[in-house]
Formats: structure tokens, C-alpha cells, sequence
């Protein structure tokens, strides 16, 4: 399918989703850091992410049929999102994604477009189950989630202990259809 979109946003700015490149990397490790470190919202594992570890990670996974993409607002790097597909031979159907937006491009729907951008993508490569975990305590996220057809497997209590403390983690999931 055809990944790279202009779409208006809200502001009246254009936001471009694309496929991640290397030289998004530097900007992205340092969003994932900057988030990790300055909020609650995703986990903070205390290492500072490289930008060739981020290459690293992003190559592995394109190997293994998942996708990275990148929101481009004023020639700035505004999100990403990561899918990464299940290796299990029985659960080649589903995937799981991340997604970050800069704190300063938010409420602008990017966070929307790059999964619903993503979705596409997904239903594309044949992907059937679209899976996320995301802090319970992230009710703005949660609730983007849901808005976009998302629902609650259920909470994995203490799942994630990290630099902020200890959290109980949503399983969230969306069923996919073929177009
Ligand atoms: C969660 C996150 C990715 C959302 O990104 P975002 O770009 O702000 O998301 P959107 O703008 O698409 O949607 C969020 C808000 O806009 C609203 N919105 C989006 N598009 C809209 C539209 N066309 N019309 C009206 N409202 C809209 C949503 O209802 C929501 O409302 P709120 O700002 O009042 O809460 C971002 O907040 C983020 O990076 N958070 C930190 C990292 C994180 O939590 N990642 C997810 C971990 S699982």
C-alpha cells in the first residue's frame, strides 16, 4: 500500500505520515527519551535509546514483516509509531504497536492519523489482530484508543516496574478485517 499521506490538522498545519528513515532516527531516540524520562506514560528503562539502537530495533522490525512510521509537522519529526509483528508461526495474524507524539504537536489528532495510518498498513500485510499495552494510569491515551475502535482484554497488575514505580498495564486490541 501506499504509506506516505499529507493530511490538514486541526490547527490548519499539515502533518505527513511516512515510512521511518535513518535519518529520523536521532530525533525519534530522542522523543522516546525525552517522554520516557518526562512523564508516566511509557516506560522509563532508566538506558538512554541510541539512535543505532533504535536502527536496530527498526530493522528487526521490517525482518520480520512489521513497519515503522514516521509524522513529519514544519519539517519537524512530530511522532512515530512502531508495529511489530508476532514471530510465533500460529500468531502471524497479530501484531503490536507503540506510538509517541511530541508534547508540543499534541491534541492535534497525530496520534489518530498514525494509527489509523497504521491500521491500514496492517490490514494491507494481512494483519488481523492489532494489539497495544498502555499504562492504566494513561487515561488520555486509553481513551484515544477506545475512540478509535480499541477494546480492554484486561489489566496485567504490576506488570511494568521501572524508575517512576510499579504499573498495572491494559491489554487492548482491535480485530481487523480484510478490505
Ligand atoms: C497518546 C498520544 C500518542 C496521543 O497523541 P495525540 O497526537 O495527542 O492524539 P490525537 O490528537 O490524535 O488525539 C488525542 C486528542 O485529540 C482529540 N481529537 C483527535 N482528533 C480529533 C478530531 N478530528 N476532532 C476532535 N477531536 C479530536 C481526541 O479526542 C483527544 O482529545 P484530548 O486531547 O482532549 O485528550 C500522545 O499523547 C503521546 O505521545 N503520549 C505520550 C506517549 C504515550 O502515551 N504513548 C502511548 C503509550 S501506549
Amino acid at each position: 500500500m501506499e504509506v506516505t499521506r499529507s493530511t490538514g490538522l486541526r490547527d490548519g498545519s499539515t502533518c505527513l505520515v511516512r515510512l521511518t528513515i535513518p535519518s529520523d532516527f536521532p530525533a525519534i531516540a530522542a522523543l522516546r527519551d525525552h517522554i520516557a524520562s518526562a512523564e508516566s506514560t511509557i516506560a522509563d528503562t532508566g538506558e538512554p535509546t541510541t539512535p543505532s539502537l533504535l536502527g536496530f530495533t527498526i530493522a528487526a522490525l521490517g525482518q520480520g514483516g512489521g513497519v515503522a512510521l514516521t509524522a513529519v509537522r514544519n519539517d519537524k519529526i512530530a511522532g512515530n509509531l512502531l508495529i511489530e509483528r508476532d514471530p510465533s508461526p500460529v500468531k502471524r495474524h497479530v501484531a503490536q504497536f507503540g506510538v509517541i507524539v511530541a508534547p508540543s504537536c499534541r491534541s492535534l489528532g497525530i496520534g489518530s492519523l498514525l494509527i489509523v495510518q497504521g491500521e491500514e498498513w496492517a490490514r494491507s500485510a494481512g494483519i488481523r489482530l492489532l494489539t497495544l499495552e498502555v499504562f492504566e494510569s494513561n487515561t488520555r491515551a486509553c481513551m484515544l484508543y477506545e475512540r478509535l475502535g480499541f477494546h480492554s482484554d484486561g489489566v496485567r497488575r504490576n506488570y511494568i516496574i521501572d524508575a517512576k514505580g510499579t504499573h498495572n498495564v491494559v491489554l487492548m486490541s482491535k480485530e481487523l478485517h480484510p478490505d
